[in-house]
C-alpha cells in the first residue's frame, strides 16, 4: 500500500480532454459535469426522477422516487413496473434498430459469428418461452454457469424476460463454489454448456454441474439446461437434464415482456466479503438498470455508431452492468470474446481491435501489465503493430492502475489520443461511482477522479467524520444511489454489518481506503478488510484459509495478498502442518497437493502462488493471527516494527522456505 502512496503523492501529470472529442461528446465540459452535479445535490429526487423518467420505458409509470423509511433497506421507483429485457431489445426494434448489430462474438478460435438486435430478440424469446414451457418464471432462481457466448447473454436476457432472478457463476470456480451459491440462492434451474474452449484448451463445465448436484442439499435443483459448444462427451440425466437446442426448439420468435416491480430481484451475483462465505449480492430492476444505461451513455460516451468492447466475463459484475444490460439498453454493438488476450498470441486484442474496428475499449489493469510484459519479451507483439486508429476512448475497472501502466495504455493503445476512464465501482454499486467523463474531466494516471453526478461520495476517519486532502480513510457513499445493492441475499444482519456500520452513521461503507487530493480527486488505496484481487478477481483470504484448514495435513492456515507486478496481488499462504514436512520434497509435494486442493474448493483462480510452513502462526496474546507481519514477511520486508505484542515473536523467522 506504500507504493501506492508513494507514486500518488509524487504522480502530477494532468491530461485534459481534447477539444475535439469534447466538442462531440455528451457531457462536454466541467461546467455542465457541475450543473448536473448541483441539479442533484439540490433536487436528488427531481434529478433522479427526471433521468428515471426519461431513460426507462415503464410498465407503469412510478409515482415515488426514493423511500427511506426502512433504511439501509433503500427502496427506488417502488410503485413503478418495468421489463429488463424490454428495456434491452425491444425498445430498438421499435426505434427502427432492429437491423442494427449487437453482437459481434468472436470464438477462441477466431470464428466470428454477427446478431441484429431484431436476431437477438427472437432468440431470447424463443428462450424465454421454452424456460416457461419448463415451467419456470417469476419467483423462481436460476444459475448459469456459462462460457462467453451469445447464448449466454441470450439466457441472462430471457430470465430477465420473464422476471426469473438469475445468479451467473464465473466458469472459473470449482464445483464446490458452485454447489455453495445453488444451495444458497435455492435455484431450481441450472444453465450451462458440455464446455468451454479458451485459450485452445477445452475446459469441462458440464461435468463440474453434475459434481455440484451430487453433494447435500442441491436437489432443489429439478432441470439442468446444457447449451452444447464444443460437443465434448458429457454424462447425461435422464429427466433432469436437457439440450438448449430442445428448450429454444418450436418455441416461437415472440415472448410477452413480464412486467416486473421496480425493486423486483433482477440478478444475485455472489462476491466474497470479509468473511468466508461468499455474499449474494442482490440487485434491483429498474434501478439497476437506470444507472447501468445512463453510466454506459455518460462515461463512454456512448454513440449510435461505437463498437464497444468490455472483455470482462459476464461471471463478473462488469459483465453484468457493461456487456449484458448497459451496453444493450444503450443500443450498443458490441464485442463479446470467448478467449483469452494471450491466444494465439499476446497481440490477439490488438488484432481484433484492428479487425472489428473497435471504438471504445474497456479492459482491467491486469491485462494490460501482462500485455505491456508479453510486448516487451516479444516486440512482433506489440500494439504498436496494429492499427488501432478506429479506439477513441479507453477504460480500466476492477483494480487501481498504476500511472506507468496508466501511461502506457494511454500512449501505446490510444495513441496519446484517447481518454481513459478509470472506473472505481463494485459489485454492489452496480455501476460506476467514481470515474472521469471523457469529454470534461482532466485526467490524472492513477486516479479515479470525481464521483458522478447524483454520487455523494467521501473519504471519512472511522467515526466518520470527513478527512481533509492528503489523508487516508474510509470511502463511503453518504447518499443512497439507485443502482446500489438492496440485500445480501438470505442474510439481513451481514447487509447492515458489513455495509451500512452503525458507527458511520448511516453511510455506505465500501470495504475501500481511499484518498484525495487538493483538487478533491480520489485515489484508491486497497480494500480495508482481507478481500484480495488477484488477475482482477475478487477473492475472499477467509474464503481460501477456510479451504486449507478443511484439508487433512493442515492445522493453521493464514492466507495474505502480496504486490505482484502481473495480477496486481499474488495469493501467499502460511501454513501450519499438522505433522510438519520432513524434508524439501515432501515440503514441496503437501505444497502442490494443497494447491490443487484450493483449486478444487474454491477455483483454480484461488491457487495460493506461494505457500510457506511453519510450525506456528504469528499470534495476538489474545490468540489473533497477526497478517499484518505476515504480509510483510510474504514481500520479503524487513520486520523492525514492535513484535513484542505477539505471543510468539520468534515464529516470524521460521518462513523462509516458499514453495
Ligand atoms: O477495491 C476496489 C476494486 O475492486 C473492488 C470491487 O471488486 P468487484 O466487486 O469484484 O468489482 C470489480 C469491478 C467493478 C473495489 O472495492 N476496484 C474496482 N475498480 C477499481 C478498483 N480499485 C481501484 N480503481 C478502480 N478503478
Amino acid at each position: 500500500m506504500s507504493s501506492t502512496i508513494n507514486t500518488m503523492l509524487v504522480e502530477k501529470r494532468v491530461i485534459h480532454p481534447a477539444p475535439e472529442f469534447a466538442a462531440n461528446a455528451r457531457i462536454s465540459s466541467m461546467d455542465q459535469y457541475r450543473q448536473l452535479c448541483e441539479e442533484a445535490d439540490k433536487d436528488p429526487d427531481g434529478f433522479w426522477r427526471r433521468l428515471a423518467e426519461s431513460n426507462i420505458e415503464w410498465r407503469k409509470p412510478f409515482t415515488k422516487v426514493l423511500d427511506e423509511s426502512r433504511a439501509p433497506f433503500y427502496t427506488w421507483f417502488e410503485d413503478g413496473e418495468l421489463n429488463v429485457s424490454e428495456n434491452c431489445l425491444d425498445v430498438h426494434l421499435r426505434n427502427g434498430n432492429g437491423d442494427k448489430v449487437a453482437i459481434i462474438f468472436e470464438a477462441d478460435d477466431g470464428t466470428v459469428e454477427k446478431a441484429t438486435y431484431r436476431q437477438l430478440h427472437a432468440r431470447v424469446c424463443r428462450i424465454a418461452n421454452g424456460i416457461r414451457a419448463l415451467g419456470y418464471g417469476k419467483g423462481d432462481r436460476a444459475i448459469l454457469y456459462m462460457p462467453m457466448s451469445i447464448e449466454a447473454i441470450a439466457i441472462m436476457q430471457a430470465c430477465a424476460r420473464l422476471g426469473l432472478t438469475h445468479s451467473v457463476v464465473f466458469g472459473g470456480f470449482s464445483a464446490r463454489s458452485l454447489h455453495q451459491r445453488i444451495v444458497d440462492v435455492g435455484a431450481k434451474l441450472v444453465l450451462t454448456a458440455d464446455a468451454q474452449r479458451r485459450g485452445g484448451r477445452e475446459i469441462p463445465l458440464k461435468a463440474a454441474v453434475d459434481e455440484a448436484l451430487s453433494y447435500e442439499g442441491a436437489d432443489v435443483v429439478e432441470k439442468v439446461v446444457v447449451y452444447e459448444r464444443t460437443g465434448a462427451e458429457i454424462q447425461w440425466v435422464e429427466g433432469r437434464d436437457i439440450r438448449l437446442s430442445e428448450v429454444e426448439a418450436g418455441q416461437p420468435e415472440e415472448c410477452d415482456p413480464v412486467a416486473v416491480e421496480a425493486e423486483h430481484p433482477l440478478f444475485v451475483l455472489y462476491t466474497s466479503g470479509s468473511t468466508g462465505k461468499p455474499k449474494g449480492v442482490q440487485h434491483s430492476s429498474a434501478g439497476y438498470l437506470l444507472w447501468a444505461k445512463t453510466t454506459a451513455q455518460w462515461v463512454f460516451d456512448a454513440k449510435p455508431e461505437d463498437v464497444f468492447w468490455c472483455t470482462a466475463d459476464i461471471g463478473w459484475v462488469t459483465g453484468h452492468s457493461y456487456i449484458t444490460y448497459g451496453a444493450m439498453a444503450a443500443g450498443l454493438t458490441q464485442i463479446v470474446f470467448e478467449g483469452v488476450p494471450t491466444y494465439p498470441n499476446a497481440g490477439r486484442f490488438w488484432e481484433m481491435i484492428q479487425r472489428h474496428r473497435v471504438t471504445i475499449f474497456y479492459t482491467a489493469p491486469t491485462a494490460i501489465r501482462s500485455l505491456i510484459k508479453a510486448s516487451e519479451q516479444n516486440p512482433e507483439h506489440h500494439p504498436r503493430n496494429y492499427d488501432l486508429s478506429s479506439l477513441r476512448l479507453l477504460g480500466s475497472v476492477g483494480e487501481p492502475i498504476n500511472p506507468e501502466a496508466w501511461m502506457w495504455y494511454y500512449e501505446n493503445v490510444g495513441g496519446s489520443r484517447c481518454p481513459i476512464v478509470d472506473t472505481w465501482w463494485q459489485t454492489e454499486t452496480g455501476a460506476h461511482i467514481l470515474t472521469p467523463l471523457p469529454g470534461a474531466t482532466p485526467l490524472k494516471p492513477g486516479s479515479c477522479t470525481l464521483p458522478l453526478p447524483g454520487i455523494d461520495a467521501a473519504v471519512v476517519d472511522e467515526a466518520g467524520n470527513e478527512l481533509p486532502p492528503g489523508a487516508g480513510g474510509l470511502l463511503v457513499i453518504r447518499r443512497p444511489w439507485p443502482s446500489m445493492i438492496r440485500a445480501v441475499w438470505g442474510d439481513e444482519q451481514r447487509f447492515r454489518t458489513g455495509y451500512y456500520p452503525e458507527e458511520l452513521g448511516g453511510m455506505y461503507m465500501a470495504g475501500d481506503n481511499a484518498q484525495r487530493d487538493e483538487d478533491g480527486y480520489f485515489w484508491i488505496l486497497g480494500r480495508t478488510d482481507d478481500v484480495l484481487s488477484v488477475s482482477g478477481h475478487r477473492l475472499g483470504g477467509t474464503e481460501i484459509e477456510s479451504a486449507l484448514v478443511a484439508h487433512e495435513l493442515v492445522a493453521e492456515a493464514a492466507v495474505v495478498g502480496r504486490p505482484d507486478a502481473t495480477t496486481g496481488e499474488a495469493i501467499v499462504a502460511f501454513i501450519m502442518l499438522k505433522h510438519p514436512a520432513a524434508g524439501d520434497a515432501e515440503a514441496q509435494k503437501i505444497a502442490d497437493t494443497l494447491r490443487n486442493w484450493v483449486a478444487s474448493q474454491v477455483g483454480p483462480i484461488a491457487k495460493p502462488k506461494e505457500i510457506r510452513f511453519g510450525n506456528n502462526l504469528p499470534k495476538t496474546r489474545s490468540g489473533k493471527i497477526m497478517r499484518r507481519l505476515l504480509r510483510l514477511v510474504a514481500e520479503g520486508k524487513e520486520i523492525n516494527q514492535d513484535t513484542s505484542t505477539l505471543e510468539n515473536p520468534d515464529v516470524l523467522k521460521q518462513f523462509t522456505g516458499v514453495y
